[in-house]
């Protein structure tokens, strides 16, 4: 083993070479100096900072830096939707949808699935049926979509946008509503037997503030939850103009309240006030341990679907705005969630051929911690891997991108399908939530 130096950007205040004379590890405890992209500031809380990513975009070398360099959760804007992927009856097509999700895993981002069901984007033939052969037809979509993605999806919108606008708090009309009240916990039903590892979602826009739609889904998923219904999360689009609504946190903590985690799912914001009202949606998020992450529907103003009023944080020349600085700041600010103490540990085993390292960041706050584990190829490709970690006082609660077994003490992970293949040099990331102290975790790689 030998002893790997990190973290340049960190300011030590506790320096210890930890067991030295073992040779193995190196501990720096620091506090994070301000983090300079999106992604890494929203990590110092265990949250993500995501992007609505468009296929044919992939080419464009301006967009595709920004995405590589700002953001670490990505949703596919139309090419995971049912017109995309079922185009005809049974026939399936997920070349697009694909595309975007191994750009984003290779590198080293996770997928926010959107959207398995939802009455706009219906290819023609579902959107000309109706009552049962429609219900058998939209779970069969359901079940092949999220089996398709099956273990690479962090969390999907299993429903999108299913209730009115307006007063009444009541479900929207569409065929898929028409073919009984009970069609949304049938698709989240089928959706977690298809992929029980992704986290499930309903999402809905003019959501955001506490309204007559939001306590509508509110209603929902205490129902949901009472009944034992299948469901994670709550995703917040938030396509807003000028201002935050003033009670966002709290319509943000109530939900949390529930027990589902909660998201901001489409971000932007046109009108003058766009920076100020930025910061104050990254605020909101941030006084809620159980808000996740933030997502922002597209990347440049000129990426974005409402184009003309550029509500996005780059220029259509992919210069950050204003409104990114806002954002950035907020997010380095923290807030009460899991934000104060960053150690990271690394250790190496020297890799040769067919060896590989694991690192881990760590997120730890007084309950409870994130880490996040990179696992590095050596001098030849992994065609899959195994990753000990040692956890002596804490245990794990939750975890993505590997299979685990043990949840404290000695804990083994290796590869799931998507990440068992990691090309000579190169490195993906698997990450855990676990209650008590992250600290020691120790990595250790091995190619299998
Ligand atoms: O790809 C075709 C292209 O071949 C054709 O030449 C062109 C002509 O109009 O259309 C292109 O498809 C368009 C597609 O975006 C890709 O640009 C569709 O017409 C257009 O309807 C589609 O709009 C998408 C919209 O959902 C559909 O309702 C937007 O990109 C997408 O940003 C938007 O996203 C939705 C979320 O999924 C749900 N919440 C609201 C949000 C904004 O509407």
């Amino acid at each position: 083993m030998k002893l790997t130096s990190r973290s340049v950007s960190l300011v030590p205040i506790v320096s210890t070479v930890a067991a030295a004379a073992l040779g193995a590890t190196l501990v720096v405890t620091a506090t994070a100096n301000a983090a300079t992209t999106l992604g890494a500031a929203a990590a110092q809380s265990g949250r993500y900072y995501g992007t609505a990513v468009a296929a044919g975009k992939l080419g464009d070398s301006t967009y595709v830096n920004i995405l590589n360099t700002e953001f670490n959760m990505v949703t596919a804007e139309n090419e995971m939707k049912w017109d995309a992927t079922e185009p005809n009856r049974g026939q399936f097509t997920y070349s697009s949808g694909d595309r975007i999700l191994n750009q984003a895993v290779s590198n080293g981002k996770r997928v926010r699935g959107h959207a398995l069901l939802w009455h706009q984007q219906e290819p023609g033939w579902a959107q000309r049926m109706e009552g049962s052969d429609l219900r058998q037809a939209m779970l069969n979509h359901v079940t092949q979509v999220a089996t398709h993605y099956r273990g690479k999806i962090y969390a999907w919108d299993v429903v999108n946008e299913a209730f009115a606008d307006g007063g009444s708090g009541g479900r929207r009309d569409s065929n898929l509503q028409r073919t009984g009240n009970d069609w949304i916990e049938a698709a989240f039903r089928a959706a977690r037997a298809a992929d029980p590892a992704a986290k499930l979602c309903y999402n809905d826009y003019n959501t955001d503030g506490i309204n007559a739609k939001s306590t509508g889904v509110y209603n929902m998923v205490r129902d949901f939850k009472s009944r034992g219904v299948p469901i994670d999360c709550v995703g917040f689009q938030a396509h807003l103009t000028n201002n935050a609504p003033s009670d966002m946190r709290a319509n943000l903590q109530r939900f949390a309240d529930l027990g589902v985690d909660v998201q901001i799912t489409e971000l932007d914001i046109a009108g003058a006030n766009q920076a100020n009202a930025y910061a104050a949606v990254t605020k909101a998020c941030l006084a809620v341990t159980r808000c996740t992450g933030i997502t922002v529907w597209g990347i440049r103003d000129t990426d974005s679907w409402r184009r003309g009023e550029n509500p996005l944080l780059f220029t259509g020349s992919g210069a950050k705005k204003p409104a990114y600085n806002a954002v950035l700041d907020a997010l380095n600010a923290g807030g009460p969630g899991p934000t104060t103490t960053t150690t990271t540990t690394t250790t190496s085993n020297d890799p040769g051929p067919g060896d590989c390292t694991a690192s881990v960041s760590l997120n730890q706050w007084g309950e409870g911690f994130v880490a996040t584990v990179k696992v590095t190829a050596g001098s030849s490709a992994l065609r899959g891997w195994r990753v000990t970690t040692t956890l002596s006082n804490g245990t794990v609660t939750n975890s993505w991108g590997a299979n685990r077994s043990g949840t404290s003490g000695t804990v083994n992970w290796t590869n799931v399908d998507y990440n068992g293949s990691v090309p000579a040099g190169q490195s993906t990331e698997f990450g855990f939530q676990g209650a008590g102290s992250g600290s020691g975790l120790n990595p250790t790689c091995a190619a299998s």
